[in-house]
């Protein structure tokens, strides 16, 4: 397929490089057209190299190819990324100042623009005006992502990621043209990693968990669309670019973090691993080995069931009912029972709406790379298993909680 790809002058026209790969992996005669702008942040280089063709953003290049009536006329698709502000209100006037606005007015194919520029410029009357202009003309405009922007802020207006621009074009030409990311618009609260319980200043109580499945959802999540919240216990690896982080130690923190996430979230996903019980009194020094002294007792006592009290939240108030909440659970069977069924009984007592369900020893799952799930629904479809690195079971877990979320009726 043909394909000219137009770069807007915004910082996110580096990440255009990976779009542009993906792209001619596929196999795709792919034509950059960069703005003068744009080459402020990714030069021409870049694109002939990457592209294998010509770059010129000059109608007044190669005037015997008549580049401004070929390039939109020959081509199957035409993407713009990013589509900044200015460009969409260039595209929505129709004017044609330099080659890729002449190729936009060209164009015989699908257009689709993946927006990227700070929130307030997104939501400005101006930009919402050009959108919906665009939109109007059979244009496709992907919504922005959430998250991370240039400076300090966050919020709607990142650019979407390559794959998941990539993804779009794919299901433009096949005819889709009202395409979004799934999650575009929702909010995600995914909670990650091991609580840790402290016996005292130095001392705590912890688990195996990585954050590794939890960190791998946010990813997801984000490519998907979704404004993400990481409420970040204690993780062995770092916090991905473009979420929301919230730092929690125990229990009763997350509790807290994640009571109050939830009253603006559309997913609740508790990937974390909680303790159950804590030490029932924290020593504020710490507790000493002394020869004269009995050895010391720990009394525990248990810690609130958060999930538990996040359904239980959810069911008691009505605009809530469209949320959907999605616990984990790490079973071992015995010869009482098999994972499935304990996870069952698990589904039922905690009322959450999807239970993703790991098979644990010691060597399974916490730490790993990979990991194999199944994912039990209590509405009572079919378990649904995925497998692979946590990578791709977190694709399909977010690919289901998608679909839960758009194509099923409220819960509560
Ligand atoms: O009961 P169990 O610990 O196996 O349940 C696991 C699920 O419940 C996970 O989603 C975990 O994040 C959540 N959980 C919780 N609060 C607790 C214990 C577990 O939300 N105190």
């Amino acid at each position: 397929m043909r394909i000219v790809l137009g770069v807007g002058g915004g910082i996110a026209a580096y990440k255009v490089a990976s779009l542009l790969r993906l792209f001619t992996e596929a196999g795709h005669d792919v034509t950059v057209i960069p703005t003068e702008a744009s080459t402020r942040f990714v030069g021409t280089a870049t694109w002939e190299a990457l592209s294998g063709n010509p770059v010129s953003n000059s109608v007044f290049d190669d005037v015997h190819l008549v580049n401004h009536v070929r390039l939109g006329h020959e081509a199957d698709l035409v993407v713009v990324a990013p589509a900044t502000a200015d460009l969409l209100a260039k595209a929505a006037t129709g004017q044609a100042g330099d080659l890729l606005t002449n190729t936009l007015l060209m164009a015989h194919g699908p257009v689709l623009f993946a927006p990227a520029m700070h929130t307030e410029m997104w939501q400005h009357a101006a930009t919402r005006a050009n959108v919906e202009t665009l939109r109007g003309r059979g244009a496709a405009v992907l919504e922005p992502a959430s998250g991370r922007l240039t400076g300090a802020d966050s919020g709607p207006g990142r650019l979407p990621e390559p794959q998941a621009i990539f993804d779009a074009a794919m299901a433009l030409v096949q005819g889709r043209s009202d395409y979004q990311l799934p999650l575009a618009g929702r909010t995600v609260t995914i909670s990650a990693g091991g609580t840790r319980e402290p016996l005292d200043p130095v001392r705590f109580l912890g688990n195996r968990s990585s954050g590794k499945q939890g960190v791998a959802l946010a990813v997801a999540a984000r490519n998907a669309g979704a404004t993400v919240r990481l409420l970040a216990a204690h993780m062995e690896v770092p916090a991905p670019a473009g979420v929301e982080v919230q730092r929690v130690e125990t229990a009763l923190e997350l509790r807290e973090a994640a009571l109050a996430a939830a009253a603006d979230s559309d997913v609740i996903i508790m990937s974390a691993a909680v303790a159950d019980f804590r030490p029932a009194e924290v020593s504020d020094t710490k507790i000493k080995k002394r020869d004269d002294t009995a050895d010391p007792v720990i009394t525990l006592v248990r810690n609130p069931d958060i999930l538990q009290e996040l359904v239980e939240q959810r069911n008691a108030s009505r605009a809530g009912s469209g949320q959907l909440v999605v616990g984990f659970a790490a079973e071992t069977g015995d010869s009482q029972g098999d994972v499935l069924a304990y996870a069952q009984a698990k589904l039922q007592r905690k009322g959450c709406d999807l239970l993703v369900v790991n098979h644990v020893g010691i060597d399974k799952v916490f730490g790993q790379d990979s990991n194999a799930v199944v994912i039990l629904s209590r509405a009572g479809s079919e378990p649904q298993e995925a497998s692979g690195t946590k990578t791709e079971v977190s694709e399909a877990i977010i690919r289901r909680i998608s679909f839960e979320l758009n194509h099923v009726s409220p819960r509560a």
